[in-house]
């Protein structure tokens, strides 16, 4: 059964994966903590995204800082292009975006709505104690161009030949005019973007790889493949920076809707960087003899987007007889807790045993124990959570030294013996 995105709020908040930020002061508009295992669930998309691009031999990582010389901003166009139009009511003064209307009139109350005004984006604030128009800094809207800045310092400190990339995950701001749905759109994400850079003639090629690459990638953490889909950029949707864009789009409840664009940028970003510091940022081919300014290939996805799509797409109602089992079928690799421990009763000998074994599990995989109610609640419990398999000791254990493990997607359950126990648990959970 579909869940719709109230159900999902209060799931995720009743389960501890994502709370209202500053809850107890009312909450703040469009800001969302991870709680325990929302940020398990987060960290393992991140590790997986990292694993994908960054553990081969043509990507190198980066940790660019989140404020950068305010010139940036000014040369990838986000000063002046960064921007929406928005109308004011005048009568009940709410506001909107011109892109959004459909009518002349205010949706609300039908009042007369003002000519249009340029709203940027960008968070601003001030570096060092003088609130001055000389000292005003940006909160990155992308993380981007922490990359163009140090192409060159990552090309030659690396000895890299194009094509090469750089990646990166961090935190991005926008302040949206209309967030909502959630995380999906908020004013403070995580972006994980990836500029391949690419020889100019080359570079259609490459974004057709990326493309295919990036699609594979989202099935690989468990996305049904039926809910996803490109999208392309017709010539009004490209963003300041591209020459070709296409979403990968997931369908979420409230419609299909962008989880990453993949863009080719071309050389905008590194010809502006170039103008506007004065210094030259192109690559010498020392084989062809060849000076040029890279084209880029970008693949940026959002990590709070694809986390909600991950539990959108987990989610499944059964009928139990008279009961409704509610299990997220997480794939094992980004479930945030993969094992849970039982010991089928409160005795000291059979809780042992399950600590034991719980320790012996701890450094392989995020694990859990559970000894309150009966078994069948704390499976549901786990299923809840999405935790694939559950181990359970009981008396026989001391004696045959083995265990039962449950598996959540089949809920069969198999007897293991304990000397095999986190070989069999690494098997199922597919990691060696
Ligand atoms: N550097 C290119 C870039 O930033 P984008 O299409 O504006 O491109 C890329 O953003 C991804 O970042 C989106 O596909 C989405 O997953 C995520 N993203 C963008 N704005 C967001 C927001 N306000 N809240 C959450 N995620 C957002």
């Amino acid at each position: 059964m579909a869940i719709d995105m109230d159900q999902l709020v209060s799931l995720c908040k009743r389960r501890g994966f994502i709370f209202q930020s500053s809850e107890i002061y009312g909450g703040i508009n469009s800001c969302w903590d991870y709680g325990p295992l929302g940020v398990e669930l987060k960290n393992n998309i991140k590790r997986l995204w990292w694993q994908a691009m960054v553990n081969r031999q043509d990507i190198e990582g980066l940790d660019a800082s989140i404020l950068m010389h305010p010139k940036v901003w000014e040369a990838s166009g986000h000063v002046e292009g960064f921007t929406d139009s928005l109308v004011d009511c005048k009568k009940c003064k709410h506001r909107f975006r011109l892109d959004q209307l459909t009518e002349k009139k205010c949706p609300d109350c039908g009042g007369e709505l003002t000519e249009p005004r340029q709203f940027n984006l960008m968070f601003k604030t001030y570096m060092g104690p003088v609130e001055s128009e000389a000292n005003i800094v940006y909160l990155r809207p992308e993380t981007a161009q922490g990359i163009y800045v140090n192409f060159l310092n990552v090309q030659s400190t690396m000895r890299h030949k194009i094509p090469f990339g750089i990646a990166q995950i961090g935190k991005a701001f926008r302040n949206e005019i209309t967030p909502g749905n959630f995380v999906f759109r908020t004013r403070e994400f995580e972006q994980m973007e990836m500029q391949y850079f690419v020889k100019p003639g080359e570079d259609k090629k490459w974004f057709e790889h990326w493309k295919e690459e990036r699609i594979r990638w989202h099935q690989s953490i468990g996305l049904n493949e039926k809910k996803l889909r490109f999208h392309e950029h017709g010539k009004n949707e490209l963003a300041h920076y591209a020459k070709q864009a296409f979403d990968i789009e997931f369908e979420f409840p409230f419609g299909w809707n962008e989880i990453e664009g993949i863009h080719n940028r071309g050389d905008f970003d590194l010809t502006r960087h170039q103008k506007f510091s004065g210094k030259s940022l192109e690559y010498f081919d020392d084989q062809s003899k060849e000076k040029y300014t890279p084209y880029v290939i970008e693949t940026s996805v959002g990590a709070d987007r694809t986390l909600l799509a991950v539990i959108l797409n987990a989610y499944e109602e059964e009928k139990e007889g008279d009961e409704v089992r509610s299990v997220l079928r997480f794939h094992t690799s980004i479930a945030p807790i993969k094992v849970a421990f039982f010991p089928l009763m409160k005795k000291p000998e059979l809780q042992a045993l399950t600590h034991q074994l719980q320790d012996a599990t701890r450094s392989l995989f995020r694990t859990r124990y559970d000894e309150s109610g009966s078994i069948g609640r704390r499976y549901r419990r786990q299923d809840e959570i999405g935790t694939p398999l559950c181990v359970t000791v009981d008396f026989d254990s001391l004696e045959d030294k083995a265990v039962t493990v449950r598996d959540r997607d089949s809920m069969k359950q198999e007897r293991v013996a304990i000397d095999q126990l986190n070989p069999y648990l690494a098997q199922k959970l597919g990691i060696r």
